[in-house]
């Protein structure tokens, strides 16, 4: 069966009304398109409407939007507690049910059961697999990642992943809705757990928790280095606290499983948080007290911590992506720098600053702690052997001429 193209998609049956699942409804009403919004419940439905109101309100008020155009949007926006009414005429179902396994594939198989056999189903999962929810459908092919970043009408970035089943019709197809949403989507090229940005973040996050554990810094003088030395819009203490400990502490231990000792997670910082549900920003503490506002970091403190560190690690994360075909330099960079503002991503620091250096400060590490995580990806150092030690030698993870 032939498959609709990215410009003909034009319905859309979106999959639960939770944190994501209402603000990807309005994502697309906002850019026309015509979306079937199920939950549940009658009570989540009327719930999500209220909070997709509240956002629009705040569109009109930044004058985005008039309100003539917000009600417009709005009323694009059918709502159903059906399968059959959401699924049974659109050329696209984004699922965004809870992060579990046999739910998803329920999901899937209920759409798949429903939808025109031309529609392709996404999944917004963070860590789950993506071939795994499509081989519980009748069209695997069809079947792909959508991975949106919180709140997703207002951030920029999409994660496209290819499931091991995906056809190339259908990642381009959703490339191109992704585009047409006004987003800039990167392409995973492979089913891999953590996708791109979530990847790199964790390894970094290991890093800060691994070197607090072993009392060389404090978290606020490793937060101060990374604000006011690295020029990240956050500490990694504070951002964990801000993106929840608890979604960390689980992504960790997904990243362990799927990537072996180089993501050993140093549960000694997070586990006694987790049990005492101290989850940061959202239970009001976490690693930092969160009841008056953001914790203040003193730039006093920045520069106990060598924020090189972070960035070998980075670095030695986006070349495994390389290296394993997952992902290519460009998307690594577009994804750190619009999913979590980092200014330049690791490839481009890294061609700037020297691969050879990048290199030696992560044998330097690996030798002192022999640990994995600092262990040099090969493609690093074959890199630097064929001199392709970044942008004075002209060729580094970029090629520059
Ligand atoms: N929160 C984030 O920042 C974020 C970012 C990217 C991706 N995601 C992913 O998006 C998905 C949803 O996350 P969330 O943060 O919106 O979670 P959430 O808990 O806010 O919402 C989950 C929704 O799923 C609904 N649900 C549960 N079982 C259902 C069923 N049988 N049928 C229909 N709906 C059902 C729940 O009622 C709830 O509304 C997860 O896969 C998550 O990993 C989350």
């Amino acid at each position: 069966m032939k498959e609709t193209t990215g410009e003909e998609i034009k319905r859309v049956a979106v999959i639960g009304t939770g944190l994501m699942g209402h603000g990807i409804a309005q994502a697309f009403a906002l850019k026309g398109y015509e979306v079937n919004l199920l939950s549940r419940s009658k009570e989540s439905l009327r719930k999500a409407i209220q909070e997709i109101e509240w956002s629009l309100s705040k569109f009109v008020e930044k004058r985005i939007l008039s309100r003539s155009e917000a009600e417009t949007v709005l009323s694009r926006i059918i709502r159903t507690t059906s399968y059959e009414e959401a699924a049974g005429n659109v050329d696209l179902a984004v699922e965004t049910v809870s992060e579990n396994m046999d739910l998803k594939r329920r999901v899937f198989s209920r759409i798949d059961a429903i939808a025109p056999s031309h529609a392709i189903i996404a999944t917004n999962t963070s860590t789950l697999s993506i071939t795994e929810m499509g081989r519980a459908t009748g069209r695997p092919e069809k079947t792909v990642g959508m991975h949106w970043f919180n709140p997703p009408q207002l951030t920029q970035l999409i994660e496209v992943i290819k499931g091991n089943d995906t056809s190339s019709e259908t990642l381009n197809n959703i490339m191109e809705v992704s585009r047409r949403l006004g987003k800039t989507p990167i392409l995973c090229k492979k089913d891999a757990r953590g996708f791109i940005v979530s990847r790199i973040l964790v390894a970094v996050f290991n890093e800060a928790f691994w070197t607090y554990h072993r009392g060389e810094a404090t978290k606020e003088e490793i937060d101060a280095s990374a604000k006011f030395n690295g020029g990240f819009p956050m500490g990694w203490f504070e951002l964990v606290d801000f993106v929840g400990i608890d979604t960390e502490y689980d992504v960790s231990k997904i990243l362990h499983e799927a990537h072996g000792e180089r993501f050993r997670p140093c549960l000694e910082v997070t586990e006694p948080l987790v049990k005492k549900r101290k989850l940061g920003r959202k239970t009001g503490v976490g690693f930092y007290d969160w009841s008056k506002g953001r914790p203040r970091i003193s730039s006093d403190l920045a520069g106990k911590y060598v924020i090189e560190r972070s960035w070998a690690v980075a670095v030695n994360e986006a070349a495994w992506m390389v290296l394993d075909d997952v992902a290519e330099p460009k998307s690594i960079d577009l994804g750190m720098k619009l999913g979590t503002g980092w200014a330049p991503g690791p490839c481009e620091y890294a061609d700037r600053r020297g691969l050879d250096r990048m290199l030696n400060t992560l044998e330097g590490l690996y030798s002192q702690y022999a640990i994995e995580l600092y262990k040099p990806c090969p493609l690093l150092k074959n890199y630097v052997e064929k001199g392709w030690s970044g942008k004075e030698s002209g060729r580094g993870f970029y090629k520059y001429s």
